[in-house]
Formats: C-alpha cells, structure tokens, sequence
C-alpha cells in the first residue's frame, strides 16, 4: 500500500466501480463520486493526490471541474477521461492545467501507466514543496501566522535574537502581537524550561509596580509585614516581559535602567542591592521618541531598551495576511462551538481584505469569533460581518468614485457611535467588539472629542 489518495469522479456507475477497482488493486486509497458539485465539496475535506475525471458529467462538467480544483490546490494531478475523438477538449483540459488525459474507449493497463507517471510528478512536487516548508518552518513560530514579506521578518529577527540575552524592544499598534511574539522568543529559546514572567506596567500605580518587580523589605510601607521577593527574582534564570514600557514613572525607569546596565535590582525600603539575571523583553505601542521629547521618557533607558526593535506592523499593511488568519481564527474557534463552517466566502473576505483593522489581529479574532456565532450557513458569510466592514467597503467605492472622502477621524468616529448604538452604549461590549481594550476606547473617545 502506498500513500496516494485518489478521487474518481465519474457518472457511469459501472465505469466508477471498474476504476475504483484498479486503483485500489494498485495499492492507491481511491474514492468516488459521481458528480462535479460532490467532487469539489469533498476536495475540501481530503486531500488528493490526483483526481480523475470524466469530461462529461451532470451538472458541471470535467472542464469546470479541473479549473475550480486548480484553483484551490495548484498542486493537484488532474487526468480527464474525455470522449472517443475529442481531441480538442483534451488539448484544453491540459491548457488548463490538466496533467495528462485519456480517451474512452481505453484499456485499464493503458491508465495504470498514464497514473503511476503522473504520480510520479506528484512526488516530485511534494519534494520541493517539502524543502520550501523545512525552508520556512525554520522561521515558523507556532501560533504566530503570517506569509506577508513583513511577517517573514519578523520571523526571522525572533530566529536570530531568541538564543541570545540582549534586550528586545517590540513595538506595533495595539492588537499587531507584541505578546505573541515575547511569548516566542522565550519559549523557543535555551531558557523555554526557565520561568517566562509578563508584567503590564500601566496596570499598577508605581509604587506597587515597583514592590511588585523588585520585591520589599519588612516595614518599607505600611502593610509590608514580612520581606517579599520581587518578579525580577521570581524570574531568575528566565524572562521578563515589561509590557506597555511606555507608561511607567520617571522612578521606574530609574530602576529598569539599573538592571538594564548592572543587572542589579533594590527591593523597596532597602539598601542592599541583588544581582539577578533577567532576559528582559519589552514593548510599547507609544510614541516613545516623542516622549523623550517631552521629557516623559528617558533618553538613556531607551538607548538600553531599543537594542534590537522588532516592529509589528499593522494588518492593514500587510493584507496577504487577513485570509490565513481569518482561517486560523475559523479553524480556533470551531472547537469552541457545535457548529460546521468549512469556509469564508469570497465576497466577505473581500469585505475584511478591504477593511483597515484599527484594533489589528485582535479585531479580526473578534469579527471571526462573532460571525461563527451569527452564520447559519456552512460558509462565513458577507451579511454575518458586522456593518463597519460594509461601511469600509462603500467609502472605499467613494474614493474610487471620487465622491466625498471621510477623514479617518471622522471615519473612526462614526464607526465608534455605530458600535455604541448597536451595544446599547455599553463601552465594554462595545471595545470587545472593536478589538481594543475598553482603556484605548476611552482614550479614543477622548482624542475624538466624543465624550
Ligand atoms: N500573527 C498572528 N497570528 C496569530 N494570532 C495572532 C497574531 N497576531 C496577533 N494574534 C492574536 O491577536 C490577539 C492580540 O495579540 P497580542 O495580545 O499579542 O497583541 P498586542 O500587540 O500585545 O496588543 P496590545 O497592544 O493591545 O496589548 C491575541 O489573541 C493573539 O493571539
Ligand atoms: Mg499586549
């Protein structure tokens, strides 16, 4: 037995069962139906090797067949059985991409050789396809998706840096994958068995940030009753991942450029300083260059931090990638529900192609999440996306048709209202349905002057 799967599809009851029985007497996996529309259903659910088909068939027929198979796997063979003396169908089908053909009446040795030769390219096609995975596996991480020239970079940046102990800066927009991508860098690295701990500096007050980080000795405040180790010695041997770097304190930043020059930490209320050592990975999606400016950031913890940056651009700029992760999310998020949705369809994945993805992967998870929810058919459908991508679709036409253009401000700010009206004002729902967190709204709201 050998490891190629076979689809026969063909009509004629008899000749679907004769073929079926030479296919498996030669060792392939074959199975059958009798109809283009089943054909083309049940390419979704297996994956063939090669698909033999009749020219003429109910419904669709062998041409229509081929041309819809090829375009949803280039790699697949394709062998058309066409009629006694068509030899112009035949000469087309191989235009279109067919890999051989055969005219009925034919003998089943006559197809043994035609099939053993075109699976024979087959493998020689898996070969190469296989080398160009090994090749781009190397830069795979698991759970980061994304076949754009910009992904691939920064797959390869994580590749170079992982092992190392500098210091990495990830910056990008909220929801590009910063803490995805902190996540890789450790957990592919020598310390992937070591501790990986996260720490969001905007959500505590300095004051307990930095007992928190660095640890407090007995009486340092009230409350401290006994000594308390910090996360930075919690982590020892592993990394640190400061997120959101760009909101902490002035005094803060003081005791990060510590570590960062001497790997050194002081528990609160302590003299004693400890050494430790710390990978530290940290990200931002502030301004930070603007912040030095107004003397909100120090110029000389951002030299030690912005050792290596990683940017993560932002979805609407690397648009090759919505389709993948539109399925990653589908495939994800099926698990969660009983329901069965094997594709997008074309129309509403031009709507998100379309679309400029203000809150990034995040809000393409949610829009999927949301869609499996409303879909009631076996596809994800235009009319399940909630109405911001049909707005995007209709001024992107604007544009085109040259009528008048909504600033993205103004654009932002109807989108806002919209999802406010359909919430019922409820800004936690409504944040959830925007893909940001319900802090970016407020301070959205605030810069649009909306509240
Ligand atoms: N390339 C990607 N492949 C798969 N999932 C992704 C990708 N990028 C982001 N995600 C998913 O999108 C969501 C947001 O990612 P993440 O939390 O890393 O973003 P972030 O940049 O840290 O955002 P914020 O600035 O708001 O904290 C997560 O659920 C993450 O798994
Ligand atoms: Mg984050």
């Amino acid at each position: 037995m050998n490891d190629y799967k076979i689809l026969i599809v063909e009509d004629d009851k008899k000749m679907n069962e004769g073929l079926q029985l030479v296919m498996k007497k030669q060792g392939y996996a074959a199975d059958s139906v009798d109809s283009g529309e089943k054909a083309l259903k049940k390419i979704k659910r297996v994956e063939y090797d090669l698909v033999i088909s009749d020219m003429r068939l109910p419904g669709i027929d062998g041409m229509e067949v081929l041309r819809a198979m090829k375009q949803y796997d280039a790699n697949i063979m394709f062998i058309i059985i066409t009629a006694y003396g068509q030899v112009d169908t035949a000469v087309s089908a191989m235009k279109q991409g067919a890999e051989d053909y055969i005219a009925k009446p034919f003998d089943m040795q006559e197809l043994r050789v035609i099939v053993k030769k075109t699976l024979e390219k087959r493998a020689l096609y898996i070969d190469s396809a296989r080398l160009q995975n090994q090749l781009q596996e190397k830069y795979r991480f698991k759970n980061i998706i994304g076949k754009s020239e910009a992904m691939m970079t920064v797959f390869k940046m994580i590749a170079s840096v992982k092992d190392s102990k500098t210091t990495v800066l990830i910056r990008g927009e909220t929801g590009t994958g910063k803490e995805l991508v902190a996540r890789a860098i450790h957990f592919n690295s020598g310390k992937a068995k070591k501790p990986y701990l996260p720490v969001n500096c905007a959500a505590l007050n300095e004051n307990l940030l930095a007992s928190e980080l660095f640890g407090h000795v007995k009486g340092a405040f009230t409350g401290a009753i006994t000594d308390k180790k910090g996360i930075f010695q919690a982590a020892d041997g592993g990394t640190i991942f400061l997120d959101e770097i760009g909101d902490i304190g002035m005094g803060l930043q003081q005791a990060f450029l510590r570590v960062l020059e001497n790997g050194e930490i002081q528990p609160v209320g302590s003299f004693e300083r400890k050494k430790v050592s710390v990978r530290i990975i940290a990200a931002t999606n502030n301004d930070l260059e603007t912040m030095i400016k107004e003397n909100s950031f120090r110029k000389d913890l951002y030299y030690r931090l912005n050792v290596v940056t990683i940017e993560l651009p932002p979805l609407r700029e690397r648009r090759r990638d919505i389709g993948i992760l539109a399925r990653h999310f589908l495939v994800r998020h099926l698990n969660d529900n009983n329901k069965t949705i094997e594709s997008i369809s074309s129309k509403a994945l031009s709507l998100m192609e379309s679309y400029d993805w203000p809150g990034n992967v995040r809000e393409l998870e949610n829009i999927i999440e949301r869609a499996i929810l409303f879909e009631t058919s076996r596809e994800i459908t235009a009319k399940s996306l909630p109405p911001a991508l049909h707005t995007a679709q209709s001024n992107r036409c604007g544009e085109v048709c040259g009528k008048d253009i909504e600033s993205l401000e103004q654009l932002s700010k109807n989108h806002i209202l919209q999802v406010l009206e359909m919430t019922g004002g409820n800004k936690t729902q409504a944040s959830k349905l925007l893909g940001i967190d319900r802090s970016t709204l407020w301070r959205m709201m605030r810069r649009l002057d909306m509240n």
